[in-house]
C-alpha cells in the first residue's frame, strides 16, 4: 500500500487517469495536506505534451469525494488559519482550470462540499446514475460556506438564483437532477463511467458556460438591478427560516454577489475571508459538534462491547398513528419483513395506508416504479390474531397508553413468540420497569420511544429498565439505526429525557399566557430564539388533552415543579383539545393567508386579559431556562449518559436550536454561573419550580463545563 492519496498514469488513448484514494479510509475526504501531492502531479501532467486530456476518478468503490475532512478545521486557531486553507485550495483548483488539456471528473458515489468544488474546477463532470451518486454543497448545514470556490463556480453553471437556493439549503441532488441543472454534463451507468469521461476529455477545453435559465430568472439575471432582486429575495426567504441565527446565510449571499458583480478574483478573496470568519464562529462550532456527535453515535452499539442479535422479522402491535409510522420505517428503511397486529381491521387498514401513501408518492414522483412499490409493500403483512409470529425477533408495541393493556401485550408476546423475542414498548409515559413487571423474561423488555410523525422525526429514545439485558439494548439500537433513526440510550424514569425537559418548558409557556403574555408573541419569541415552532402551536398540534394526561404522571413521579397550571383544566372543560378537534389556542378554520390567527376567546376561557409586558428575549428565557435546568437534572440522575446525548436528544427530538449545539453546549456558552443567577432571580419571583439543579450550582462555583472541546 502506498502512503500517497493521488496517483496518475497515461492510458493507451493518451489520457491521464488521475486517481484519488485516501489510504486506509473507506471514503475519500479532502485535506489541505494533499495539496503538495496534487501540485506535483499536475506539474507532471503539464510537462507531458503527448497528453490529450485527463480524467479524475476515485479509487474507492463507492465514494468520489464526500467532502473536506472537517476535523482539519478544529486545528484552526484563528480565522486567518481557516482563510489560508481556503486560499491554498483556490490555488490548487486554479491549476486544474489552467491546464491546457481538458479535465473531466468521473463521479460515482457522494460528491459533496469540497468534492463538488474539485469537480466544478474541472472542464466537464460525468456522474454515474447509481443512487449513491449525490452532488451538492451542504456546507451551510455546518454553519460554513463552500470555501473551495463553490460560491463562485456553482452560480456560473446554474445561475445566481438556483446557486443560492442550492447552497443556502445545502441541497443534495441525485445524478438525474444534477444533469438537468447542468451541474453534471451526463449521467451514465457506473460500468462505463470512465470510458464516457474519456470521450468527453477528447472534446477539448470548455468555453464559458451559459446557465440554462428560463422564465423570470432569465430576465432577472441579465441585469444588476434584476440580480439585486434575486439577492434580496434570497435573503428574505432565508431569514424566514433562520431568523438571523445562522450567519453563514448572509455571508453566502454576500460572497456570491461579490463574485457575480465584481468578478471571480474578488469573489474568491471574499469567499476565503468569510470562510475563515465562519469557521471561527460559535454557530459553526456548535453545528460541527452535532456532526461529530452523530458520527460517533453511528459507531456505538449502545451497550459497550456487547454485539446485537440479527433482526430478520419484526412485529408491530397496534396499527394506529404511531404503529403505522413504525411499521413504515421498519419496512421501507430497515427493509425488515414486518407483521402488523391490531384488534381492529381499521387499525390494520390505517397502517397499510400509512406506508402506501409514502411509497406511492415516490412512484408519482417517478423515483421508483410501481413494481418496486409493490415489492416494498410486500414486506408488510397484517393479522388480527397471533398467527405467523413465532419467529419474530422484536415486537414493537404501540397500543393504547394503558398499563393493564401493555401487561396483556407482554404476556401475549411471551406466549406466542419465542424466548429471545424482544418486547419494545413505545409508551410515552409509563415507566418500562412497570411494564416489565408482567414479564417472565424481563431482560427482553425495553422502551423504544419514537416521536411523531415517525418517518420524519430523527430521534428515538431507547429505555433500559433495571433488568434489560445488554444484548436487548444493542439489538434495539441497531434496529433503530436501520430504521434511519439516531438513538440515544436513556435510563428508565417518568417522561424519560425528551418529554421531561419539554414538559417544564411547556408549563412555563402556559404560565406566561396566564400572566397575560399574548400567545402569538410568545410563539414568535421562541421561533426567534431558534426552535422550529412555538410552544403554544406545539401544544395545539400534540393535543391539549395529551399534555393534561402527562403532567400528573410527571408530577407524581418527579415533583410539584411539573404541575400544569390549574387554570388549564378550563381549556378541556371548554372542549379544547387543539388541532384534533379544531378547537385550541389558534383558529383552525381561518381562511386567512399566512400564520393562523389566535382564537381570542381562549383568553376569556382562561380568565386573562392579554397585555405583553415582556420582551422577546425575556419570554424565550423564561421557557428555555426551565428546559436547561431539567436537562442538567437528567444528567445528574443518570437518565442520560452524557451531555452529548442530552444535546442530541433535545436537538433531534424537540428541535432545540442546532446553532446553539444543544442545552448543555448552550449552558457552556452562557456559563453555569450566569444560568444559576437567572434561575435564582426567577425562583425569587415565581417560586421553587425554578430552583437550580444541584449540579448546576456546583458547576457555577467551580467554573466547570459540560464539554471540554
Ligand atoms: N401519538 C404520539 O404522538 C405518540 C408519541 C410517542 C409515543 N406514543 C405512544 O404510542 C402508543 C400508541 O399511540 P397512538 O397515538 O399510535 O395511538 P392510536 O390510538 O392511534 O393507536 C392505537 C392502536 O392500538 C390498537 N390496539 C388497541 N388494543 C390492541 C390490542 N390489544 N392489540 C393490538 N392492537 C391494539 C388500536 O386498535 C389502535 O389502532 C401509546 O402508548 C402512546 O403513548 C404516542
Amino acid at each position: 500500500m502506498t502512503d500517497k492519496t493521488f496517483s496518475w498514469h497515461k492510458d493507451e488513448d493518451g489520457i491521464a487517469i488521475i486517481t484519488m484514494d485516501v489510504p486506509g479510509e473507506t471514503m475519500n475526504t479532502l485535506r489541505d495536506s494533499f495539496n503538495d501531492e496534487v501540485v506535483d502531479i499536475l506539474a507532471e501532467i503539464k510537462a507531458d505534451s503527448s497528453l490529450k486530456g485527463a480524467v479524475l476518478a476515485s479509487g474507492k468503490p463507492d465514494s468520489f469525494i464526500a467532502g473536506a475532512d472537517i476535523t482539519m478545521l478544529a486545528a484552526c486557531k484563528t480565522a486567518q488559519d481557516a482563510e489560508n486553507i481556503s486560499r491554498s485550495g483556490h490555488k490548487v483548483l486554479a491549476m486544474f482550470e489552467e491546464l491546457s488539456i481538458p479535465v473531466v471528473a468521473a463521479i460515482h458515489g457522494p460528491c459533496l462540499g469540497g468534492g463538488l468544488e474539485v469537480a466544478l474546477a474541472c472542464d466537464y463532470r460525468i456522474g454515474s446514475d447509481a443512487p449513491s451518486t449525490i452532488v451538492g454543497l451542504p456546507e451551510s448545514q455546518l454553519g460554513l460556506l463552500p470555501g473551495g470556490g463553490g460560491t463562485q463556480r456553482l452560480p456560473q453553471i446554474v445561475g445566481v438564483a438556483k446557486g443560492l437556493e442550492l447552497m443556502l439549503a445545502g441541497k443534495q441532488l441525485r445524478a438525474k437532477q444534477a444533469t438537468k441543472l447542468g451541474i453534471l454534463d451526463e449521467s451514465v451507468p457506473n460500468s462505463v463511467l470512465v470510458q464516457v469521461a474519456k470521450k468527453w476529455a477528447l472534446k477539448g477545453k470548455r468555453g464559458t458556460i451559459e446557465p440554462k435559465l428560463s422564465g423570470i430568472n432569465k430576465a432577472l439575471e441579465a441585469t444588476p438591478i434584476g440580480r439585486n432582486v434575486i439577492y434580496d429575495q434570497a435573503a428574505k426567504q432565508a431569514y424566514k427560516k433562520t431568523q438571523g441565527n445562522y450567519p453563514a446565510v448572509e455571508k453566502i449571499i454576500d460572497v456570491v454577489k461579490t463574485g457575480r458583480e465584481q468578478g471571480m478574483d474578488k469573489g474568491l478573496v471574499a469567499e476565503a475571508k468569510a470562510f475563515g470568519e465562519l469557521v471561527s464562529s460559535p454557530e459553526s462550532a456548535a453545528l460541527r459538534s452535532i456532526f461529530f456527535a452523530t458520527t460517533a453515535m453511528k459507531k456505538e452499539t449502545g451497550a459497550g462491547d456487547v454485539q446485537p442479535r440479527k433482526v430478520n422479522k419484526a412485529m408491530v402491535l397496534g396499527g394506529g398513528l404511531m404503529g403505522g409510522g413504525i411499521a413504515s420505517v421498519s419496512a421501507l428503511k430497515a427493509k425488515v419483513p414486518t407483521r402488523i397486529k391490531d384488534i381492529a381491521e381499521q387499525g390494520l387498514q390505517n397502517a397499510l395506508a400509512y406506508t402506501y401513501k409514502q411509497v406511492d408518492q415516490r412512484v408519482k414522483r417517478k423515483q421508483i416504479s410501481a413494481s418496486q412499490r409493490d415489492k416494498q409493500m410486500s414486506l408488510l403483512s397484517t393479522t388480527t390474531t397471533y398467527s405467523g409470529v413465532k419467529d419474530v425477533d422484536i415486537v414493537i408495541e404501540a397500543v393504547f397508553e394503558d398499563l393493564n393493556l401493555k401487561h396483556q401485550m407482554v404476556k401475549d408476546v411471551e406466549a406466542n413468540c419465542n424466548d429471545n423475542t424482544i418486547f419494545a414498548s413505545n409508551t410515552s409515559s409509563l415507566p418500562i420497569g412497570q411494564i416489565a413487571e408482567a414479564a417472565q423474561r424481563p431482560e427482553n423488555v425495553v422502551g423504544l420511544h419514537y416521536f411523531s410523525p415517525v418517518e420524519k422525526m430523527p430521534l428515538v429514545e431507547i429505555i433500559a429498565h433495571e433488568k434489560t439485558s445488554a444484548e436487548t439494548i444493542a439489538t434495539t439500537v441497531k434496529l433503530a439505526k436501520r430504521q434511519g433513526k439516531t438513538p440515544i440510550v436513556v435510563q428508565d424514569g417518568a417522561g424519560f429525557y425528551v418529554n421531561r425537559i419539554l414538559a417544564l418548558y411547556m408549563n412555563e409557556a402556559a404560565n406566561l399566557i396566564l400572566d397575560g403574555e399574548p400567545i402569538e408573541q410568545l410563539d414568535k419569541a421562541i421561533v426567534k430564539f431558534g426552535f422550529p415552532v412555538g410552544p403554544v402551536t406545539l401544544l395545539d398540534e400534540v393535543g391539549i388533552d395529551v399534555g393534561a394526561k402527562i403532567a400528573p404522571i410527571l408530577t407524581k413521579e418527579l415533583g410539584d415543579r411539573f404541575a400544569a397550571p390549574v387554570a388549564f383544566d378550563k381549556l378541556l372543560a371548554d372542549d379544547r383539545k387543539g388541532k384534533k378537534n379544531g378547537r385550541g389556542f389558534y383558529q383552525f378554520d381561518s381562511k386567512k393567508k399566512g400564520a393562523k390567527p389566535v382564537d381570542e376567546s381562549v383568553y376569556q376561557v382562561l380568565g386573562v386579559t392579554p397585555a405583553g409586558k415582556l420582551s422577546q428575549d425575556e419570554l424565550a428565557e423564561r421557557c428555555t431556562v426551565q428546559m436547561l435546568n431539567e436537562a442538567v437534572r437528567c444528567l445528574e440522575e443518570g437518565i442520560i449518559a452524557s451531555a452529548r446525548d442530552g444535546d442530541i436528544g433535545a436537538i433531534f427530538g424537540i428541535g432545540f436550536p442546532p446553532f446553539l449545539g444543544g442545552p448543555f453546549r448552550y449552558i457552556d456558552t452562557l456559563g453555569a454561573k450566569v444560568l444559576v443567577e437567572k434561575l435564582n432571580k426567577y425562583q425569587g419571583q415565581f417560586g421553587d419550580r425554578f430552583a437550580p439543579a444541584a449540579k448546576l450550582v456546583e458547576m457555577a462555583e467551580s467554573g466547570a463545563r459540560f464539554h471540554t472541546d
